[in-house]
């Protein structure tokens, strides 16, 4: 057992029972009991976690929110597997990642998470297609059968016509909706989305709040992460962190949604604070559902800039264990299948 694996076992016990109990329920994709995460010591410390329990169910689309410094992000990261909890567990879709090396995480996060940040974290110097084609260029999918998914990825965004476009011929609704795009072509268990309509004019966010719904619809499961209630209030379902900890869990029925949805377009409200420049692409641009995302490959993980520090002290502790458990380093590079893991 390496370092990491043991201060991460927090209760098998309850694991165990876990499992033995829930054979008769569906896996949800989201199973997290416990999960605290301290940082510093002492004097300094602080419980950014502090026993937070969440279930997702396949399906769901959940609005996490709360005010600054209530642990958003904090949960964002164990939750995108880009950090562990130090007590608790977490099981992502049938797989127990709250005991896995920070190598054998970032294959997870490869296979099972589709990101997208607020910042969009396109390439710049390469067109919608080839950005939203990367995740299966990774993964060693054939070019004819990447370039056929990945139209079908743009198309179900609305932007089917555009796939030319470099992302600075785009305006942000449309460069975060290609990123939607790359998210799914994964065909992820979890679209975990973190402040995604931060970066837009109310006009582009609430494009890209329809662009979730409407994956929503096809059966996406997905979580966004927002400090704006009235981007939450797109969601099924609003989960209100505050001090590391859940403090309320409300389920929107669908009129109310639509009720939300409606008051929002006729308010024209400000879904963010950004953006001054609405450039709303071109209304209709085809938004057909479904052909070929679902069979998606793996591989691609778009979140490697993502909170630079976390990674460097995740590659620090991966050098630490590298002597325990003979893995290599390898930086978190992109890996295409998940090896068999000890436990
Ligand atoms: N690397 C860190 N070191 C020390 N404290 C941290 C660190 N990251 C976050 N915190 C603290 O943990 C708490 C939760 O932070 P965070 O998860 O970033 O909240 P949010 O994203 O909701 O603003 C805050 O008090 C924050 O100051
Ligand atoms: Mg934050």
């Amino acid at each position: 057992m390496t370092a990491a694996t043991k201060a991460a076992a927090g209760a098998p016990a309850q694991a165990a029972s876990r499992e033995a109990s829930g054979a008769a329920e569906p896996v949800p994709v989201i199973d997290m009991r416990d999960i605290w995460r301290v940082y510093g010591s002492g004097e300094s410390e602080v419980r950014a976690l502090a026993g937070l329990d969440l279930r997702v169910d396949r399906g769901e689309f959940v609005a996490i929110i709360g005010a600054s410094g209530s642990g958003k992000s904090t949960a964002m990261n164990i939750l995108g597997c880009l950090d562990v909890a130090d007590r608790g567990t977490y099981v992502l879709d049938g797989t127990d990642v709250s005991r896995l090396s920070y190598r054998e995480l970032a294959l997870v996060r490869n296979r099972k998470i589709g990101f997208v940040f607020q910042s969009f974290n396109l390439i710049s110097r390469i067109n919608a297609l080839r950005n939203v084609e990367l995740p299966m260029t990774y993964a060693g999918v054939e070019r004819h059968e990447r370039r056929r998914r990945a139209l079908a990825a743009l198309e179900m965004v609305g932007l089917g016509r555009r796939y030319t476009h470099k992302p600075g011929q785009l305006s942000g609704g449309q460069q975060q909706r290609v990123a939607v795009a790359r998210s799914l072509v994964n065909a992820p268990s979890l679209i975990l989305a973190d402040e995604p309509t931060g970066n837009l004019d109310s006009v582009s966010a609430s494009d890209v709040l329809d662009v979730f719904e409407q994956i929503h619809t096809t059966g996406r499961t997905i979580v966004l992460i927002t400090h704006d209630q009235k981007v939450a209030a797109r969601a099924q379902r609003v989960v209100t962190i505050s001090d590391g900890r859940i403090i309320d869990d409300t389920r929107w029925g669908e009129a109310e949604r639509r009720a939300n949805r409606e008051a929002a377009a006729k308010a024209g409200v400000s879904l963010s604070d950004g953006g001054t420049s609405p450039e709303r692409p071109a209304a209709g641009s085809g938004t057909v559902p479904g052909h070929g995302i679902d069979q998606m490959a793996p591989g691609f993980d778009a979140a490697p800039d993502y909170e630079a520090p976390k990674r460097r002290r995740a590659r620090d502790k991966a050098k630490a264990q590298a002597a325990d458990t003979g893995d290599g380093d390898n930086g978190g590079a992109p890996t295409e299948t998940i090896p068999a893991v000890s436990k």
